[in-house]
Formats: structure tokens, sequence, C-alpha cells
């Protein structure tokens, strides 16, 4: 297989044909901004994990906050995803990333799937009748993906990036200093609580606004989410990210990110690439297969849109 073909670039290729070829900007979640922030740490996740911006002291970091579509122009006043990436800078000069979404699940558990399903979508696009045969055909083939869908189907019009929780979705590892090791997934929840519009305030707000919204709501204080994980039993599955853990698994509150405004240099981490493979000592990737199609996905992205394309 050479590399023009392989999955991570069909993949590309593919999401490029449905949300169109917009050079300079990321193949998803294209229009977004980044701020700055700080994240201190409670912690309660030291006897679970060495990683130092999780049990040490505070850390600053960058968060960049967007609109999932490939289309930078897509409407904030559109139900979609929305992401909330985070990159920390570790004591050793080195980042850690994390990287979430407005949905409890993911839409689908193998890379196979995901490339079948970009297609499915992309045959629904130049069919143009509206009647998603292909997606229907996708889903009733891998029912495990129907969930998801659902959860896309419910989602509102955040008010604000501020107002939505976002959910790293994968399974990670944690290790600890004895080398015990826990799976984990992350969720972030905005101290102000989920807030979506109604169909009046939608009405009056530009298509554009969340960036501009949160902007000015720095302006008179920052903004903060607490992280949350969830401890794994050894029965859950941690491959799959279709798959919800049970609600009674035990949740442990990691840290605060407090976030105060955008960053001076836009353009410089606008560049950058926020990777859910990029972990620090004392966190590994599951048996998920997923993070590292992202990982080859975003170096395909980042490539095209850092060469003009
Ligand atoms: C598994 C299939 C997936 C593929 C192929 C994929 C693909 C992509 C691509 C190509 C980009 C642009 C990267 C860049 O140019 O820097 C991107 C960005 C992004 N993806 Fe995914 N993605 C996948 C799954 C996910 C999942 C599960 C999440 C949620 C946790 C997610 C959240 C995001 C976010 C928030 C961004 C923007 C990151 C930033 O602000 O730099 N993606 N994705």
């Amino acid at each position: 297989m050479t590399a023009e073909t392989s999955l991570p670039v069909q993949v590309v290729n593919t999401m490029e044909h449905l949300d169109g070829r917009h050079a300079g900007y990321r193949r998803a979640h294209a229009r977004g901004a980044c701020f700055v922030a700080t994240f201190t740490p409670s912690g309660d996740a030291a006897k679970y994990t060495t990683a130092a911006h999780l049990a040490g002291a505070p850390v600053s970091a960058t968060v960049r906050f967007s609109n999932g579509s490939g289309n930078p122009a897509m409407p904030d006043t559109q139900p979609g995803g929305r992401g909330m990436a985070v990159k920390f800078a570790l004591p050793d000069g080195s980042f850690t990333d994390l990287i979430g979404v407005n949905l409890p699940r993911f839409l689908v558990a193998t890379p196979e799937q995901f490339l079948a399903l970009v297609r499915a979508l992309a045959a629904d696009k130049d069919a143009g009748t509206g009647d998603k045969v292909n997606l229907q055909a996708f889903l009733g083939a891998n029912p495990s993906s129907i969930p998801a869908f659902q959860a896309l189907g419910e989602m509102g019009v955040p008010a604000s990036f501020a107002t939505t929780g976002y959910q790293a979705l994968h399974a990670f590892v944690w290790v600890n200093a004895d080398g015990d090791r826990q799976a984990v997934r992350y969720r972030w929840v905005p101290s102000l609580g989920e807030q979506n519009l109604g169909p009046d305030e939608i009405a009056r707000e530009e298509e554009q606004f969340l960036i501009g919204e949160l902007t000015s709501r720095l302006a008179d204080g920052p903004v903060s989410f607490t992280l949350h994980a969830t401890l794994a039993d050894p029965s859950d599955p941690t491959h799959d990210a279709t798959v919800v853990w049970p609600s009674d698994r035990p949740s442990i509150e990691v840290g605060t990110l407090t976030v105060t405004g955008e960053v001076s240099d836009q353009d410089h981490w606008a560049a950058q690439i926020f990777d859910p493979t990029n972990l620090t000592p004392g966190i590994e990737l599951s048996d998920d297969p997923l993070p590292q199609l992202r990982n080859a996905a975003y170096s395909v992205s980042y490539d095209r849109r850092t060469h003009g394309e």
C-alpha cells in the first residue's frame, strides 16, 4: 500500500470531499481560536498516575475551542460538534495534549468503520437526494454506531464554548509510581453548567458568534472547567469508543482549568497539532485503535494545511 492509498489518506481525502477543501485550514474543526489557561491539579490523581500536569504543581496550557466542521464557514447557530483541545506545558519543557468533543460516545469503534462512515456520508452528499440511504445502510451494518448518531440528533446549540461539556471518548491508561495501571476516560465539566440557546436566541445570534462570545466573556473574568476521570472496572471495554461505561463507575476530580483570554500569537498556535497520542510518562494509550488513526490523519491534515493546501 502506498502513502497515497493508506487508510488515513483515504479518510482525509473523503473528509475533504464532504466538507470541501479549504486551503490552510484543519480538515476537521476548521474554525477555532486559541486561549491562555492554567491547569491546577486537585492532587487526587497522584496515586494513579505520575503525569506531572495531573499530579504535581499547576501548569500553563493552551486551549483551542472549535466548531467541528471541516468547513470554516459552518454556522455556530446550527447544532453539531464543538471541540476543546488542550495542550499542557510540562515542567520539562515538553507538551501533552487532551482533546475532547461535546459527544458522550464516538460514532465508530475502528478505523475501517470510520472510513466506511465518511464514504457513506460522501455518497449521500453526491446523490444530493437528502434521503441518507447510504448512512442508513451503514447504520444497518454497524448498529453500535446508532447511539452516537442519536446523541448527535439531540444536540442543542451551545450558548458559549464555556457552557458545554467535552469528552475525550477514548480510554487511556494511567500508570503510577508502582507501575499499577488504571484505565480512565476524561471529561471536562464547565463551571457555568451546560447552557444551550433557545430558538429566539439562535435567531438573534450572528452565524459565527462563539469565538467573539468567549473573548468578550473573558474580558469580564476567567471561565473554568473541572477535569473528571472515570475509573474503569477491569471488565469494562477500553477498545471501543462507541460504548459508554456503566454510570456507577467511580470518578475523580483531577483538577481545574482556568481560561483567561485569547493567546497573543494566534497564528503560531493555530499552526500546532493537538494530537490524542501526544502523551507523557504516567499516561499510555489503551487498546482503542482510533487514536493511532487520528495521529496519522491529523499529520496528513497538518501537512496539507501548512503547505498552502
Ligand atoms: C477516529 C477518527 C477521527 C478522525 C479521522 C479525525 C480527523 C481529524 C482531523 C483530520 C483533524 C484536523 C487535524 C489538524 O489539522 O490538526 C481533526 C481535528 C480534531 N478532532 Fe478529530 N478525528 C477523529 C476522531 C475524533 C474524536 C474521537 C474526537 C474527540 C475526542 C475528535 C476531536 C477533534 C478535535 C477537537 C479537533 C480539533 C483539534 C484542534 O483544535 O487542533 N476527533 N480530527
